[in-house]
């Protein structure tokens, strides 16, 4: 993966048996618009042109793109030919998402596939040369992994990104870079850094020391699983239980950034101090995935900014190497991988969890009492959308507590007491989300037992703001 204007030379460097120009969020008229290196044209090996990539083949080559004839959404693609749609039969739907689009060919080209409204939705020409207006790398194109598959083919390309293959390969990488150095990496109990650390272990054994901040501002059991889990495959891990330490720097502080630097800054405590207790190491392993090196890196047309480092200086501070073995994966395959190692499906399927954990999702001051409403409270809930199969149906779920009292009925006593929010949300990126549309049983079902057994709630509602304008925590 690499810019759309890279010169051919670094291009050149990888040995390619095939390009993808992916599609981006220019138009070819804009000025400064993203152009590739024009002596990729006449490269022989075939290209794939996605949306913008193929709007641009075709004003390189000679043909005609035209704005207007939008397409947004949904289209079938009909009357389909060539080799890039072999197999597919006569038409298959696909995601269209376009403002301009190519009104006349270069030469020797043809259309292989049109929709209503787009008589060029597909073209292939001469030396391997092809262009598809919709977007076949994404799920609503059902069968847009054949139409690569049949790229593919056409490039004479061999399969070999397995999951297993690419352990092997990170293992291989580990090796090369670490040599007989000595690793240390801090786990969260999310999917990435447990199944780097798994990775880890397999590769150097002994010499990763994994460590394990507890601050006290996790859901129920989750510290004492995931030390379980890991323990059980062998990874050398150091479980620290610094929980009285953050609370007692998080007493009495409302505001939630502030909340968020203290955490920070505590965390960095407590692994500076384990660093220089169980060292000398030479490495700091992380879990960044590729989508963090876009977003740093700002490639061109990523245009995505999240600003979420809970421990950032982190390595410039240790002064280690850093190592960061899952740069260019995406979480899917990091899943696929953790598969592959052994990681209990309980933690391979985890909804992400916020590095600050539930003090970001105590709305005012955090306390051991209301930590503790917060904790049962959630874990109903949760237990609740597993046992009625919705858990892996949203991408997160959670409840919030709110510095809020009201006034209830329990048996014939009034109460006065807090409020409990439960949100859950579907989204493909965390950037936007929608809340999920959970079955008024299972909401009720929640409300019921939240108020029947944690003591100090008595009102139950449920978050229906999407992101944007609300984000998914609260603070
Ligand atoms: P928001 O609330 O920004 O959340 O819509 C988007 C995703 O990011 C997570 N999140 C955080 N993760 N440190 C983290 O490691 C943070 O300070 C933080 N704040 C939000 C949130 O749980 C969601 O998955």
């Amino acid at each position: 993966l690499m810019p759309g204007t890279a010169p051919l030379e670094e291009i050149l460097q990888h040995n390619p048996v095939g390009l993808i120009l992916s599609g981006g969020p220019a138009s070819v008229f804009e000025p400064g618009a993203p152009r590739a290196d024009p002596r990729l044209w006449s490269l022989p090996i075939p290209i794939l042109g996605i949306c913008y990539g193929m709007q641009l083949m075709v004003q390189e080559l000679g043909g005609v793109v035209r704005p207007g004839r939008r397409e947004y959404g949904r289209a079938v693609l009909e009357h389909l030919s060539g080799r890039l749609f072999q197999g597919l039969g006569g038409e298959t739907p696909c995601w269209m998402s376009h403002g301009d689009s190519a009104v006349a060919l270069p030469q020797g080209f043809t259309a292989t596939a049109r929709t209503s409204d787009n008589p060029t939705a597909a073209i292939e020409g001469p030396q391997g040369r092809f262009g598809v207006q919709f977007h076949p790398e994404v799920t609503h194109t059902p069968r847009g992994r054949d139409i690569l598959s049949n790229f593919l083919d056409v490039c004479g390309s061999d399969r070999s990104w397995t999951t297993g293959n690419i352990v092997e390969t990170l293992i291989h990488d580990v090796h090369q870079q670490v040599g007989q150095g000595r690793v240390l990496l801090g786990i969260s109990g999310g999917l990435d850094s447990s199944t780097l650390a798994l990775l880890l272990h397999r590769a150097l054994g002994k010499r990763v020391v994994a460590v394990f901040v507890d601050h006290g501002l996790l859901r129920q059991d989750e510290a004492s699983e995931v030390i379980k889990a890991l323990g059980q495959l062998g990874v050398n891990l150091v479980a620290v239980d610094a929980a009285a330490q953050f609370l007692k720097a998080l007493a009495g502080v409302e505001d939630p950034e502030q909340k968020r630097k203290i955490i920070g800054a505590e965390f960095i405590k407590v692994f500076e101090a384990q660093a220089a207790r169980l060292g000398p190491f030479d490495f700091l392993a992380q879990g960044t995935l590729y989508p963090d090196v876009i977003e740093s890196a700002g490639g061109v047309g990523a245009a995505n900014i999240k600003s979420h480092h809970n421990v950032g200086g982190l390595p410039e501070r240790l002064g280690f190497r850093l190592l960061e073995p899952f740069r260019t994966l995406f979480k899917d395959e990091v899943r696929e991988i953790a598969g592959v190692l052994g990681l209990p499906e309980e933690i391979r399927w985890r909804h992400p969890f916020p590095g600050p954990g539930l003090a970001i999702r105590i709305v005012g001051a955090v306390t051991p009492e209301r930590l503790a409403i917060l904790r049962a409270s959630d874990r109903i809930f949760l237990e609740i959308l597993r046992q009625r199969g919705w858990y892996q149906q949203v991408s997160q779920a959670l409840a919030v507590l709110l510095p809020v009292r009201s006034v209830g009925v329990m048996g014939d006593q009034r109460t006065y007491a807090a409020t409990i929010v439960l949100r859950a949300v579907t989204t493909e990126d965390f950037m936007t989300a929608d809340w999920a549309r959970l079955p008024h049983e299972l909401l009720a079902e929640a409300a019921d037992r939240i108020v029947r057994e944690v003591k100090g709630v008595n009102r139950v509602v449920y978050d229906i703001t999407s992101k944007p304008p609300a984000t998914v925590e609260w603070e």
